[in-house]
């Protein structure tokens, strides 16, 4: 890939993407217009981000640009000729989409679809991936039997033990208006691969995480956790006991999906990917490994009221991604994931003290 643009390049995901292929030599365009401040505050605040990409690449040209502002989206694509498209910029947040129904719509869905139509119209061979989501799946997960273990909620059918596969029904669910967003972004990208042929590929993420998110209470699970434990602030547990399970990936096995799709696309297919079955843990299990790293116990309160929609147990079935791309496969442990984020948070911690600022 020779050059590439990277939406919500100043995000967790994006950041990853515009580092790799800048790694490997590429010409990379990072499109973002930091629009994670609004959705979230200063703590979803991701210039820090960019800032760290300026200073550590060799080619990349940033450009401050809405995806819902069609004519500046042609207007990158009329002036570069890209050959991969990864589009990771949205309105992450299931909660939060609620609050902001229209905009959410305008990002996720109509900024996915003019992304989609300026690669038709300027750049019909590049490569396009969509990073989705396990929402769109909505609260189907929470129709498999499930058992209470001691610390987790697990899946009752030895059926079920690899996680939940892209055979998963989509609609008539509960989704939050996040979920029917993106599905509305998955089903276009789908759809531009199978109808007008682009070579579209869909990744629906379980909790993908690493050191650069810009974590907060409603987008970035285990960073807000180890966050707040850093700070010694408390931490909410909203329901099911703290017992729910995420499957963890790292942001770098995500970029290596990517890649293994951009060498092979297959026009329209649709992936689940997360850490799967061997970097799956429940909140309380999270709680109890950080307390392990950071010596002390993390506080914590519990509100009996489930997120709503919010899965019980989601565990990604890698099984279709393997198939397609054995070479790919998990590299970063649960373990060594939140070994690298509590050390990055302890560092931003350090930083904030010797600076005498709140961290
Ligand atoms: N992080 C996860 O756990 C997770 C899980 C499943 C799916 N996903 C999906 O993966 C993708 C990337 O997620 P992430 O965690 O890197 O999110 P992120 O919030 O860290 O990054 C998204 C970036 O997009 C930018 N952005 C938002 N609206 C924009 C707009 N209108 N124009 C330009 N830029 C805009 C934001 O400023 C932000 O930097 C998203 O589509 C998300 O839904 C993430």
């Amino acid at each position: 890939m020779s050059r590439v643009l990277v939406t919500g390049s100043n995000g967790l995901i994006g950041s990853e993407a515009v580092l790799y292929y800048d790694g490997l030599g590429a010409d990379v365009h990072g499109a973002d217009n930091n629009m994670r401040r609004a959705f979230f505050g200063p703590n979803g605040d991701t210039l820090w981000n960019l800032q760290r990409l300026e200073a550590q690449t060799r080619s990349f040209t940033h450009h401050t640009v809405d995806i819902r502002d069609r004519e500046s989206v042609f207007d990158l694509f009329r002036a570069h000729a890209f050959d991969l498209v990864v589009h990771c910029a949205a309105q992450p947040s299931h909660d939060l989409a609620s609050q902001i129904p229209l905009v959410d719509f305008e990002v996720n869905a109509v900024g996915t679809l003019n992304l989609l139509e300026a690669t038709r119209l300027h750049a019909p061979d590049a490569v396009f991936i969509l990073m989705s989501t396990n929402k769109v799946y909505g609260d189907v997960p929470n129709e498999y039997p499930l058992e209470e273990l001691s610390t987790r909620w697990e899946y009752a059918r030895p059926e079920d033990y690899n996680g939940i596969s892209e055979s998963c029904r989509i609609d008539r669910c509960l989704h939050s208006l996040f979920g029917a967003s993106k599905v509305a972004a998955d089903v276009l990208a789908q759809e531009y691969g199978r109808y007008f042929g682009l070579k579209t590929g869909i990744f629906r993420g379980g909790c993908l995480t690493g050191p650069s998110h810009s974590g907060v209470e409603l987008h970035g699970f285990l960073s807000h956790l180890v966050k707040t434990a850093v700070r010694g602030e408390e931490y909410t547990i909203f329901g099911y006991k703290g017992k729910q399970v995420r499957d963890q990936i790292h942001s770098i096995d995500v970029l290596a999906a990517i890649d293994a799709f951009a060498a092979a696309p297959r026009p329209g297919e649709v992936y689940n990917l997360g850490g799967g079955r061997g970097n799956a843990a429940s909140i309380e299990e999270c709680l109890a490994m950080i307390e392990a790293r950071l010596g002390r116990t993390v506080r914590r309160t519990y509100l009996d009221k489930p997120r709503r929609g919010d899965h019980i147990c989601y565990i990604s079935d890698l099984r279709k991604l393997h198939a397609d791309f054995p070479a790919w496969r998990i590299t970063r442990s649960l373990d060594r994931i939140l070994d690298e984020i509590v050390e990055a948070e302890l560092d931003r911690a350090r930083l904030a003290s010797s600076l005498g600022i709140a961290g």
